[in-house]
């Protein structure tokens, strides 16, 4: 009997709609050769929505969410919606109500992909990003006071727990020890500025890797070194772990060093609930409607839901399409630049993951 998943689909704004259906439609070929049964149920959520009916998120949407296998996101951003309200009001209200408390971002150059990095090639960019999800200063601790006076503070705090420190920790320590590369797992931190906060981490780390992962190397580098050597010398990384703000600022730069946000994937994880997966990229909405945005990114992110969901053989398959693509079809990544159009590039990676 086909193995079955309800699928939640929020295709979001701007080009999200036209990659999550070159995403599905991926999902789909794949699904017909691997006895595989998925049932998309499409949520209208995001700035339209919000513009038409004031409403950001309804009171009832992540526990009519919690109910399928996963969660297929394409972007949230509205040129007419202020920076700030559908991205807390949706995407970290979901990330927090659903308890996603690890953003997994693989930094992974392709062949034929073209990097910035000079003298860099697929054998060099290949690392994961463990990007904590749930606190930092994402938790949104903090105000202001005495505001438009001279006077008028700003406060916006780093805030951690232990229980949050020891379970992204612990996913990452398991996660390097699944992929089996160079079982290394580097804390990226701020040990000599932030006091605090990357003590805890930096004690939870050694605790939990002594203890229970004695197996996984431990490295530890500074956030504004790792920035340098994910420049420099990317090939030395394997896993890196980190906190949320530090794990957004470095994912972006690592997602240029694999070729753009046209490619860059990533997975908000809850280990025991449910995952929601997304291009890391924006809404890009002057590009909405015209058939040129690179749902590449879209494609690795459906992968990402495979490999979570335990369909490995799907995910090997999409993977494969997606680098048959980029090596026989595919000029760029740029949008605009890839000499075919998004559902062109949707029906390669079929064919080929279905082949
Ligand atoms: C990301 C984004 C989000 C974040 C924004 C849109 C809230 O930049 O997923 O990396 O900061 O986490
Ligand atoms: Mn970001």
């Amino acid at each position: 009997m086909a193995r079955s998943y309800d699928i939640a689909v929020i295709p979001g704004d701007g080009t999200g709609p036209e990659v999550v259906a070159e995403g599905i439609k991926v999902l789909e070929a794949v699904a017909a050769v691997e006895d595989i049964r998925f049932d998309f149920t499409h949520f209208d959520f995001g700035g339209e929505r919000y513009l038409r009916t004031g409403e950001i998120l309804p009171e009832t949407a992540s526990e009519e969410l919690r109910k399928y296998h996963a969660i297929y996101l394409g972007a949230i951003g509205h040129p007419d919606v202020k920076p700030g309200i559908l991205e807390k009001g949706i995407l970290l209200r979901l990330r927090f109500e659903l308890d996603q408390y690890i953003n997994l971002r693989p930094v992974k150059l392709y062949p034929n992909v073209e990097t910035p990095l000079k003298d860099k090639g697929p054998g060099h960019i290949d690392y994961v990003v463990v990007r904590e999800n749930s606190g930092g200063v994402y938790t949104g601790a903090g105000g202001i006071t005495m505001k438009g006076t001279p006077h008028e503070v700003a406060v916006q705090e780093m805030i951690y727990n232990r229980f949050q420190v020891e379970r992204c920790l612990r996913y990452a320590f398991a996660f390097t020890r699944k992929r089996n590369k160079r079982k290394t797992l580097a804390l990226v931190g701020k040990t000599n500025v932030l006091t605090y906060v990357f003590d805890l981490w930096e004690r939870v780390f050694h605790e939990i890797g002594e203890n229970e992962f004695p197996d996984i190397k431990r490295e530890y580098y500074h956030v504004d070194a790792t920035c340098m050597w994910m420049v420099k010398n990317p090939e030395w990384f394997d896993v890196l772990v980190t906190e949320n703000m530090f794990g957004d600022i470095i994912t972006d730069l690592g997602a240029i060093t694999q070729g753009g946000m046209g490619i860059a994937a990533g997975g908000n994880i809850n280990p025991g609930g449910v995952s929601m997966f997304e291009p890391i990229g924006g809404s890009a909405p002057k590009y909405t409607g015209m058939n040129i945005i690179n749902p590449l990114a879209a494609i690795a992110s459906a992968q990402m839901m495979m490999e979570t969901l335990g369909e490995d053989r799907a995910a090997a398959r999409i993977e494969g399409g997606i680098v048959k693509a980029l090596q026989n079809d595919i000029k760029s990544l740029a949008a605009g630049m890839m000499g075919m159009g998004t559902t062109q590039v949707g029906d390669r990676v079929a064919e080929y993951a279905s082949a």
